[in-house]
């Protein structure tokens, strides 16, 4: 890649596509946006101006042709990430996918291995891993501070009521999953990276919206590697901001981290210590914080690809 800017082709101009714009804008010279696709022209009109070199596509295997393009960004809704990432893999391309890898875990198992046979960076935009809070929480875990952890409980909750009910979105839709599909997978990826994955899954799944096809909340619990109780509460119903918040009670100590509380993160140590300790350097941003962690998600996986080393985020992993 010596002496030339990465060309990124972006497939998928909708409403996430935005962070993942913002965070090729932070790279500076690194990178350059040549290339958008998005079956809706409108939305490629209205965002090609910014971009000199750029070249629009209402086909994403048109924009595959483009020799210009080393690497794509797919933000298109679930069930069109496998068929798009299998084709840029095929056309030798670096890929980066939104969440959820796929629909059907097979489908990603085979596009982790098509990237290794080919060597190619591979990776899925689980901004999870790029959150501060959760980051200065892994800092506490390798320490030790809490003691053995014995339970955590996590929430990732917001509405999509609106989209749902909206005839011509796919939210909702079976063909892409409900909300365990495109949020719990979040938690258990954290639950993978910071508690070493878990051991056993029971679940409930409610539909709530009568004109969603497919579940708006879900309630999941089992344990994790070390035989910790874990319990997750996911819905696309609760009429607050989309937040997240996460529970970890060790034998020693408990965290408390909550995007909409402010200070966001917390531990306490003890049943008496009432003041607990804040966790420095994590912002109250309740509308900032994840765009924050896509830019970081983003600037982490071009740098991947210029100093040929692996993603941050194990694919296998989101
Ligand atoms: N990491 C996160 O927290 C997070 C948050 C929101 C969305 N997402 C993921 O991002 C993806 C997109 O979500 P969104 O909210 O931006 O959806 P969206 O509906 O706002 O945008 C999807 C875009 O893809 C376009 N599109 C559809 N089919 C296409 C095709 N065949 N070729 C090219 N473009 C096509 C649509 O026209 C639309 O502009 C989903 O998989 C979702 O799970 C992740």
């Amino acid at each position: 890649m010596a002496g030339k800017k990465l060309g990124v082709g972006l497939i998928g101009l909708g409403s996430i596509s935005f962070a993942h714009e913002a965070g090729f804008g932070e790279m500076g010279e690194a990178c350059e946006i040549v290339a958008l696709c998005d079956i809706n022209e409108e939305e490629i009109n209205s965002r090609i101006g910014m971009y000199a070199a750029a070249k629009g596509y209402t086909r994403y295997l048109d924009l595959l042709d483009n020799p210009a393009v080393d690497m794509v960004d797919i933000t298109v809704p679930h069930e069109l990430h496998y068929e798009t990432a299998k084709a840029a893999l095929e056309k030798g391309r670096h890929v980066l996918v939104e969440k959820p890898i796929t629909v059907r875990s097979e489908h990603g198992a085979e596009l982790i291995a098509l990237a290794k046979q080919k060597g190619l960076k591979f990776s899925v935009a689980e901004n999870t891993h790029f959150v501060t809070a959760y980051l200065k929480a892994e800092e506490i875990l390798k320490q030790g501070i809490l003691g053995d952890i014995l339970t955590v409980r996590t929430l990732i909750a917001g509405s999509e009521v609106h989209r749902i009910k909206d005839p011509n979105l796919w939210h909702g839709k079976a063909p892409y999953g409900g909300v365990i599909l495109d949020s719990a997978v979040h938690n258990f990826y954290l639950f993978k990276w910071l508690f070493g994955g878990v051991r056993d899954v029971l679940g409930f799944a409610s539909k709530l919206v009568p004109e969603g096809e497919v579940e708006d909340n879900g309630l999941i619990l089992g344990h994790l590697a070390n035989g910790a109780e874990y319990q997750l509460n996911t819905s696309c119903t609760f009429e607050i901001p989309w937040t997240e918040r996460v529970e970890i009670y060790g034998s020693q100590g408990g965290m408390i981290i909550d995007q909409l509380a402010d200070p966001v993160a917390r531990y306490y140590l003890g049943s008496n210590d009432y003041d607990g300790v804040i966790l420095e350097g994590v912002p109250f941003d309740p509308l900032g914080w994840k765009f924050a962690s896509m830019v970081e998600e983003i600037r982490d996986f071009v740098l991947a690809i210029i100093e040929d080393r692996p993603p941050r985020v194990d694919p296998a992993d989101a």
